[in-house]
């Protein structure tokens, strides 16, 4: 049966695009067709981690939410851009970079429920096992909207007094919205942490589950979001744990 996984943090930068780029890849090497949507409008991303340059496209996220096209339209297969062949398949939804495109949502707004429509047909057009939501930061009507359209619900945050904070917040959040997984990731940790004591804490502090403890690294930031680390790096300690969060999910 499909499943639905929103990830999101209530603060920017914790990692949410690439743990979500990794994911997709690492389900996907599984022999499953994941489908990524970016519902960061404000601020999308997470298309030049698949190298989307190379796509011409027609229409975005944006294009669908306005009523311009359907679903599938804005969604592209990235399985062949990705350098290396993989047992299942890859689609993008992105959203548009062109500023006009962002301004005109932002002021304008758009009906939000269309999205929930959106999540459901795309599963349903594309055949796909795992949609995965990369969501913008903090709370806004799409990150409500997603979370109760998930079956599963990843916060990203790292190990910083400001993100735990507001880590709360959505945490709450997804507890009144009755979300069935509530799983937690912590990114960014320094290597001179124990991280084993890093999750204890935060399974702790949340009362949720911890999924992945994943290490800062240099690799990743000499990446800088041109690839998907798995690809670039697999047989790393980040990689590793990506593949057992993989493997986690797929119990969902
Ligand atoms: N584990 C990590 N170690 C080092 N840098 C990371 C790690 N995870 C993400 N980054 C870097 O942090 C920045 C923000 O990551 P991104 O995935 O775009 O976060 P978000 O989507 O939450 O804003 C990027 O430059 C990315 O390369
Ligand atoms: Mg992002």
């Amino acid at each position: 049966m499909s499943k639905i996984i929103s990830i999101h943090s209530f603060r920017g930068g914790t990692g949410k695009s690439n743990t979500t780029a990794n994911l997709s890849i690492a389900l996907a090497s599984r022999g499953l067709r994941v489908g990524v949507i970016d519902t960061d409008i404000a601020s999308p991303g997470i298309h030049n981690l698949f190298n989307f340059e190379n796509v011409t496209p027609r229409y975005f996220l944006n294009d669908f939410l306005l009523g311009k096209c359907a679903i599938d339209a804005c969604a592209y297969d990235m399985t062949g851009q990705l350098g290396v062949a993989i047992a299942g398949r890859v689609f993008l939804v992105p959203s548009s970079v062109e500023p006009n495109a962002i301004s005109k949502m932002l002021q304008d707004g758009y009906d939000v429920s269309k999205l929930s429509d959106g999540f459901l047909d795309l599963v349903d057009d594309l055949h796909l096992d795992v949609l995965l939501i990369d969501t913008h930061p903090g709370v806004n009507e799409e990150t409500l909207l997603s979370m109760a359209t998930s079956d599963a619900l990843i916060v990203v945050l790292r190990p910083d007094k400001q993100d735990y904070q507001g880590t709360s917040v959505t945490v709450d959040l997804a507890r009144r919205l009755n979300v069935p997984n509530l799983l937690m990731v912590v990114n960014k940790t320094p290597s001179l942490f124990d991280f084993a004591d890093v999750k204890a804490r935060v399974e702790v502090t949340y009362d949720a589950e911890v999924i992945g403890v994943l290490p800062h690294s240099d690799e990743m930031m000499t990446l800088a979001s041109q690839g998907i680390f798995v690809l670039h790096y697999p047989d790393t300690t980040l990689s590793q744990t990506i593949q057992e969060m993989t493997t986690r999910l797929l119990t969902i």
